[in-house]
């Protein structure tokens, strides 16, 4: 009898991302089953991410096609798969990495890999009528991720004058993931009532990832307009909701320092200013609190305040096990943020998280800003049970495509799926 998972087709074509950017969608055929994939794309990118191939014909969606990944999908990648097990999910993404023969990607793009290296995982599930996130890992029990929700955006997220570009709220004190989801979406309608307040309808407006965008420039103002919103809902800063932060610094490093509300800081004083915050609020969680290189400052802020505090790497790490190797020499943050664009296989991503989980880091599967509604992250987080996600605002389509495919997972979990709740920085992949 022929193998029912050997991979007999793969179709690649230009969809749309969240920004009306094209992105790649990517179709793996087996005998009986499909599965499809499609690849996200952020705006406030680590500069040692893989490289996202783009086609820079300035008559094509402004330089941003991608028909020459999709050619390298039909003639270069396609043909060395097809025929393959799909199972063997190392062995393929280890042909595609030779294929590309380049560190970054930058040969056949990082968009073409991973479109065929996540649609491939899918249809091996589906071929074998599995869940995805039970084809990635067979677990007794699996855990259901924390969310963090981003309800407020600044950055290169929004058009307002906020250097800190994500403020997001982590419902941890909670038994199940649905309620907690729940209470985050509660303070986030909340919120927007609160900013229409106090900031007239332009509160409301909402930026790349759902969350608001109000004219507001101060890194306090905002925390504060949470923290009411919180209250006014009946919940508890801090036991049962806390605050999360995604400076992303690399986006508001400057000559040497960094332009922080409207003022020029040193790296001191930026490190003070965290320290700070860090005491006035229920702040659980801060990301890229500094600029991509500087390893240094990420170490002193984990040493300082990592116990109570989670350091997150993103731009540092870029998900790559060499700089986050990098980081754990140094004891540079105690989580990783995984992108599997940034890295471009699943292969390299779960390597990533378990490099991380070895060494007591934390893991945070995340989307970006520029998403679609493909629900692989919701899958994988669960896969992992690393026990958090970073899927933006309760809004939009393609933010909460990824919640109501964690709604349905739970749902179907029963007795077998447990949130981690105020546990959640004791998981670790492993
Ligand atoms: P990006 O932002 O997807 O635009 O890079 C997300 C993040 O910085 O975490
Ligand atoms: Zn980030």
């Amino acid at each position: 009898m022929s193998n029912p998972y050997t991979i007999k087709d793969i179709r690649a074509m230009e969809i749309l991302d969240s920004r009306g950017n094209p992105t790649i969608q990517v179709e793996v055929l087996t005998k009986e089953a499909y599965g499809r994939a499609m690849v996200p794309s952020g705006v406030s990118t680590g500069k040692y991410e893989a490289v996202e191939l783009r086609d820079n014909d300035p008559k094509r969606f402004h330089g941003r096609g991608v028909l020459q990944a999709l050619k390298n999908i039909s003639t270069i990648i396609g043909p060395a798969i097809i025929g393959k097990d799909a199972r063997e999910q190392r062995a393929i993404d280890t042909i595609m990495l030779q294929l590309d023969g380049t560190h970054n990607k930058s040969n056949l793009g990082a968009n073409a890999i991973l479109g065929v290296s996540l649609a491939v995982a899918k249809v091996a599930a589906d071929t074998g009528i599995q869940h995805l996130f039970e084809y990635l890992a067979q677990r007794e029990e699996y855990v259901l991720p924390v969310p963090m929700m981003n309800i407020l955006n600044g950055g290169a997220h929004a058009g307002n004058d906020l250097s800190i570009q994500e403020f997001m709220i982590m419902p941890f004190g909670f038994d199940d993931f649905h309620r907690a989801l729940r209470a985050g979406i509660e303070v986030y309608q909340t919120l927007g009532k609160v900013l229409a307040q106090k900031y007239g309808p332009p509160g409301k407006n909402i930026g790349d990832e759902g969350g608001y965008a109000p004219p507001i420039q101060n890194t306090r103002e905002a925390l504060d307009a949470i923290i009411i919103a919180i209250e006014q809902e009946g919940y508890k800063p801090g036991k049962e909701i806390g605050l999360a932060l995604d400076a992303a610094a690399t986006g508001f490093h400057s000559q040497g320092g960094y332009a922080v509300d409207g003022r020029h800081l040193s790296t001191q004083d930026l490190f003070d200013f965290y320290r700070e915050l860090s005491k006035e609020y229920p702040l659980i969680s801060i990301e890229d609190p500094f600029e991509e290189n500087d390893f240094e400052s990420f170490a002193q802020l984990t040493q300082l305040i990592g116990q109570s505090v989670q350091i997150v790497g993103d731009d540092i790490f870029v998900s790559n096990s060499a700089r986050l190797q990098r980081g754990i020499d140094m004891g540079a943050a105690n989580s990783l943020l995984l992108k599997v664009n940034q890295v471009g296989t699943l292969t390299e991503a779960r390597e990533a998280a378990k490099l991380a989980g070895s060494n007591g880091y934390t893991v945070i599967v995340s989307h970006r800003s520029g998403e679609t509604e493909n629900t692989f992250i919701a899958d994988l987080s669960v896969a992992l049970s690393c026990g958090q996600i970073k899927t933006g605002a309760p809004a939009r389509g393609e933010r909460t495509a990824k919640y109501n495919r964690l709604i349905k997972i739970n749902q179907d979990l029963g007795d077998k799926g447990r949130y981690a709740g105020d546990q959640f920085r004791k998981f670790k992949v492993n």
